[in-house]
């Protein structure tokens, strides 16, 4: 069984449902953890998942992701959470009122299999709405369009979402890994 470390419940419950469907088994681990201060989501997530081997007795994965906005110079990506808790989606539409709204979100899980850190990654392109679609309000999600889509991601359902999104993409990358892993055993 694999322990998934986070506080984040929306998080837990698109990463539940990929998990489920491809048969493996899964608990949370309601916890917040230390985030160093870094400029690369790569280098945050790998050091928390390294902090966290000594409090979690077995193999768990962490997430952490991003909002890198194209006008912004790239911003808030590794500051996604202050930025969100500070100006939230309000505060980024008007930063971008007259500007190019083009933005990639990104997702990298660090998981710790007992032995070694290994990493996955994902990232989905899309725009900014000019206004706050509200539906299934986490992050970002209310105002983040991904390409293909004509909503935000808000209004997608999880299975919708988990098709598109940057933690889909990583999680296949993650499910993957653990099915090769799994048959080496
Ligand atoms: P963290 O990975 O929890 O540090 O997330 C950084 C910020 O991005 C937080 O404000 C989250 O709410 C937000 N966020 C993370 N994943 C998503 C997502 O899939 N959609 C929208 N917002 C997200």
């Amino acid at each position: 069984m694999i322990k998934f470390v986070s506080s984040n419940v929306h998080k837990y419950e698109e990463i539940d449902s990929m998990l489920k469907a491809h048969g493996i088994e899964c608990s949370w681990v309601n916890m917040k953890y230390e985030e160093i201060q870094e400029d690369s989501i790569e280098k945050i997530s790998w050091e928390s998942c390294n902090r966290l081997i000594d409090k979690i007795d077995s193999k768990f994965f962490i997430e952490d992701s991003g909002i890198i906005i194209e006008a912004l110079g790239g911003f808030p990506g590794p500051y996604s959470s202050y930025v969100q808790r500070t100006i939230g989606n309000e505060g980024i539409l008007k930063l971008l009122e007259g500007k190019k709204r083009n933005a990639t979100f990104v997702t990298v899980i660090s998981y710790w299999d007992g032995h070694q850190i290994f990493q996955f990654d994902g990232k989905t392109a899309g725009t900014i709405a000019t206004s706050i679609f509200h539906g299934r309000d986490f992050g970002y999600d209310p105002i983040f369009i991904p390409n293909g889509k004509t909503v935000p991601a808000s209004l997608l359902s999880i299975e919708e979402k988990n098709q598109v999104s940057q933690r889909g993409k990583a999680m296949i990358k993650f499910i993957e890994h653990i099915k090769e892993t799994e048959k080496e055993i």
